[in-house]
């Protein structure tokens, strides 16, 4: 058996990242090739931990040795990744790779259980995230990550107070909730939730990230021009039920991150709530909000429908509980990691196609 490296980058160039349409050498995710006798050892470098297509890219590459260099050539390949980033030069949180909105039409849709088992999940699959819980109205991160009566810390650089997050199930959290206690909010309304939000963004140690996800208040709020203001968002996940009455307000939602002045992509949308399941019955769906709500909201706008979460009661459970419902097996929790999966491959697509996001610099 007779081939060497070029052999190999030769039949890795004609090897497309499925989602990118590039091909692996061109957009240098291939390193560290090592040639034996009759074997290739590399690594493949993917856009993101989550990378639901794995398995698709391992085989293509090992098809496409096989089948333009040699049949019989041992392929080692082994599996890391790098986030991919627009936010290059960002003066603000510069080691964050990725800011991802979590917006809803209305309240009560289940944007708060997404963005937490979200977040568990990116993590679980091994990427550095972190939660702003920015929702003025009903702070529910602390809740749902149980560390309702635990306080972040804050320490001295260079003689300013630096805010450093808590971290809880690998997920780094900062929320409005640790500062305005729930029967007190109503007074942390209006301009001083903007200063909170400026003070987690600006002020707080986030150290490295490949996720920074926030949970917006539901509609369209100060809150959502003070972040699309201070910072460029990578992308905004719209977070719906399947009812009529949701998904019209959900529209709205999505359409003020897609104004012209704004410009902030929309990665997908999230149906939850999108059947029931009993727990005992879990190959049974009940479409008890109507069926097909997301996807149609999904066609209209053009925008992927990227995931559809059940309603189940241990999810409703697990955020009462402060434990999210991804942590235990089952079910649920592939719904979660199917989302998360999806969530990521939108970010490596947008970073690929789309460019850096600008803030917002006037009124709007
Ligand atoms: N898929 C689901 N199955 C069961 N209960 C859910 C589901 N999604 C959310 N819930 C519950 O519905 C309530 C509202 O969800 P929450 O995430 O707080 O909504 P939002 O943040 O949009 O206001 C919470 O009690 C939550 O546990
Ligand atoms: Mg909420």
């Amino acid at each position: 058996m007779k081939f060497d490296k070029s052999d190999i980058i030769k039949a890795l160039s004609t090897v497309d990242d499925p989602d990118i349409k590039k091909d692996l050498v061109s957009l240098n995710m291939i390193q560290d090739i090592e040639v034996f006798s009759d074997a290739v050892k590399f690594t493949v470098v993917l856009t993101t931990p989550a990378c639901p297509l794995k398995e698709l890219i391992r085989k293509n590459c090992v098809d496409a040795i096989h089948e333009l260099v040699n049949p019989d050539i041992k392929v080692d390949i082994q599996m890391s990744s790098n986030v991919t980033t627009t936010r290059n030069s960002a003066p603000l949180l510069p080691n964050v790779k990725n800011i991802i909105a979590v917006a809803s039409g209305k309240g009560g849709v289940g944007k708060s259980t997404v963005t937490s088992n979200l977040a568990v999940a990116l993590a679980q699959e091994g990427a550095k995230v972190g939660i702003i819980d920015a929702d003025i109205y009903g702070p529910s991160v602390p809740t749902m990550f149980n560390c309702e009566h635990e306080q972040p810390s804050v320490k001295q650089v260079n003689g300013k107070n630096i805010i450093v997050p808590l971290e809880q199930y690998g997920v780094k959290l900062i929320s409005i909730g640790f500062l305005a206690p729930a029967d007190n909010a109503v007074v942390w309304r209006g301009p001083m939730a903007s200063s909170a939000l400026k003070q987690f963004i600006g002020d707080t140690d986030w150290g490295e990230l490949d996720y920074l996800l926030i949970d917006l208040p539901p509609g369209t709020s100060d809150i959502h021009l003070t972040l699309v203001q201070t910072v460029p968002v990578t992308g905004a996940v719209i977070v719906t039920t399947p009812q009529k009455v949701a998904l019209a307000d959900a529209k709205k939602g999505l359409t003020m991150f897609r104004q012209p002045q704004i410009n902030v992509p929309i990665l997908g949308i999230v149906e939850n709530m999108a059947y029931f399941t009993p727990e005992e019955l879990p190959d049974n769906k009940y479409y008890i909000f109507g069926e097909g709500g997301g996807q149609n909201l999904s066609d209209k706008f053009d925008v992927p429908l990227i995931g559809q979460i059940p309603i189940v009661q241990s999810i409703r459970e697990s955020g009462d509980n402060g434990y999210p419902a991804v942590l235990k097996e089952g079910k649920t929790k592939e719904a979660f990691t199917a989302l998360a999966e999806s969530v990521a491959r939108q970010v490596a697509i947008r970073n690929a196609t789309v460019k850096e996001t600008k803030t917002v610099e006037f009124k709007v």
